[in-house]
């Protein structure tokens, strides 16, 4: 989709670690052809790189907190300045500081977030996802370690992710709360969350999300 259609969908995933941005966000972004960014993959691939970037990023992925403001904007406005159309942004903004960047930066370029979706799961089931979660170091494909020894996407061995150690998970899910909760707070303000229970399994998940923004193209 570009911004010659009627209605360019700018859609935030938001969640708790594991709640399934990346699942989602990669599935929905494929399925309308949107732009997508996930910033955890991002700083994920720069520590890997051994960038500047990903040297002062790997200590605090490492302990589960999250990166300063002003870093995290101006990736953002790196990337938002580089899509033609809309996207769906995964892992930001996880602030206020954040969000009011994004709204600043779309409102300077006559744009604004069409929905922010709050992907919700109970915590028990968070841990228990946590526990299994692989990822492809290729190309960020992210499943459950039952199932897939081999990314089914490009065949490169997949990988337990660094951070998916219980405490960091808890350090995660604690930023989450603390920094991320008055974000969703925010955007239910402004009326445009979208609470979404993502319990159901995975494909049913995708099914109904799918459909919920289809609609909110026609
Ligand atoms: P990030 O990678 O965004 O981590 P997160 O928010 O903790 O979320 P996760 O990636 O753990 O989970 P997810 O919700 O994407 O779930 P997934 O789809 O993988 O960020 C990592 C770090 O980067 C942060 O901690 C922070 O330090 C930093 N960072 C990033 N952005 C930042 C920002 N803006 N500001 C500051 N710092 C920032 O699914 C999880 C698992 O469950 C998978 O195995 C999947 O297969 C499975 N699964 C998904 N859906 C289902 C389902 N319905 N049923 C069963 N299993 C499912």
């Amino acid at each position: 989709m570009s911004d010659s259609c009627a209605r360019p969908l700018r859609i935030v995933l938001l969640g708790p670690p594991a709640s399934g941005k990346g699942t989602q966000g990669r599935h929905l972004a494929g399925n309308l052809g949107l732009g997508y960014l996930s910033t955890g993959a991002l700083l994920r691939e720069q520590v890997e790189s051994r960038s500047e970037l990903g040297k002062l990023a790997e200590p605090i992925l490492e302990r589960g907190g999250y990166l300063p403001d002003d870093l995290m904007c101006r990736i953002l406005a790196d990337w938002l300045g580089r899509q033609s159309g809309g996207w769906v942004l995964d892992g930001f903004p996880r602030s206020l500081p954040q969000a009011d960047f994004l709204d600043e930066w779309l409102a300077a370029h006559d744009q604004s977030v069409t929905f922010a979706v709050s992907l919700e799961v109970p915590y028990e089931q968070l841990v228990s996802r946590i526990r299994h979660r692989v990822e492809c170091p290729e190309c960020r494909w992210s499943g459950q370690a039952d199932f897939n020894k081999h990314c089914p996407a490009c065949g490169a061995l997949v990988l337990p992710r660094a951070d998916d150690s219980e405490e960091n998970f808890n350090n995660r899910h604690q930023e989450f709360l603390r920094l991320t909760g008055p974000v969703i707070a925010r955007y239910q303000d402004a009326g445009k969350l979208i609470t979404f229970d993502a319990t159901a399994p995975q494909d049913e998940v995708s099914s109904k999300l799918l459909a919920r923004f289809s609609e909110a193209l026609v």
